[in-house]
């Protein structure tokens, strides 16, 4: 299969990295409200970037994370000082890698594939979460929404990795573990692999991804076998 594949293209908050690695300072920070927050916080953030493309008001990454911050706290009634949402934030820029995800990303580029991030993060987010998990140097491309000013799924979001692979959409692989961005990459055109490592149920979309796995482990057997 490796020979149709022209690229593998990553989601990266959620799929690379730990978005939740916050929670265990929110849980320290504001007892028992740890897992609430984190949960609300993410919820906001991706909100937020809905939001803001349906309606054309882009803001980048960045600011929506921290105004979901503000209110995730405030919805929660955790009194968040300033010095604490610097701390937070600060967590959010070196957010760490899935365990098993440097070394899946390795052997992939091993077998001559070539591999690209496109997130919704903006490049200075990217740039700085990447190289602190040790993983930058392994992607081709690392594509921000910010040149486009929408998010996901905006077409012209996903648009990105087939001009920069100057590819067909058809072979490149998505992989997400956002069911709705598998989903939004199945629209698109995209081979796509759900990284579902949450096991939450299969979104109601009427589109389905090619490939399920619980790890990037099942995505090296998905693309390598
Ligand atoms: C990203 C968000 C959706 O990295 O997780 O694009």
């Amino acid at each position: 299969m490796t020979d149709q594949i022209a690229g593998i293209v990553f989601d990266a908050y959620g799929t690379l990295l730990d978005v939740y690695a916050v929670e265990a300072r929110l849980e320290a920070l504001f007892p028992a409200k740890g897992r609430a927050l984190a949960t609300r916080w993410r919820d906001k953030q991706i909100e937020y970037s809905r939001l803001r493309t349906m309606s054309g008001h882009y803001a980048d990454f960045w600011e929506i994370t921290g105004d979901a911050l503000d209110y995730a706290c405030e919805f929660e009634k955790a009194a968040l000082t300033a010095a604490a949402r610097d701390e937070l934030m600060r967590i959010y820029e070196r957010l760490p890698a899935h365990p098993e995800v440097p070394a899946a990303l390795a052997a992939l580029h091993a077998k001559g594939l070539r591999l690209a991030v496109l997130s919704n993060g903006n490049e200075a987010m990217l740039h700085k979460a990447l190289t602190a998990a040790g993983i930058a140097p392994l992607f081709a491309h690392v594509l921000s929404v910010e040149r486009v000013r929408k998010f996901k799924t905006a077409p012209e979001a996903y648009q990105l990795a087939p001009d920069a692979f100057g590819a067909p959409v058809q072979n490149l692989v998505f992989v997400s573990s956002n069911g709705w961005d598998a989903a939004g990459a199945a629209w698109f055109g995209y081979r796509a692999f759900w990284i579902n490592r949450a096991q939450a149920p299969l979104e109601r979309l009427g589109v389905a991804p090619e490939g399920i796995g619980r790890t990037m482990d099942d995505l090296v057997g998905f693309v390598a076998p």
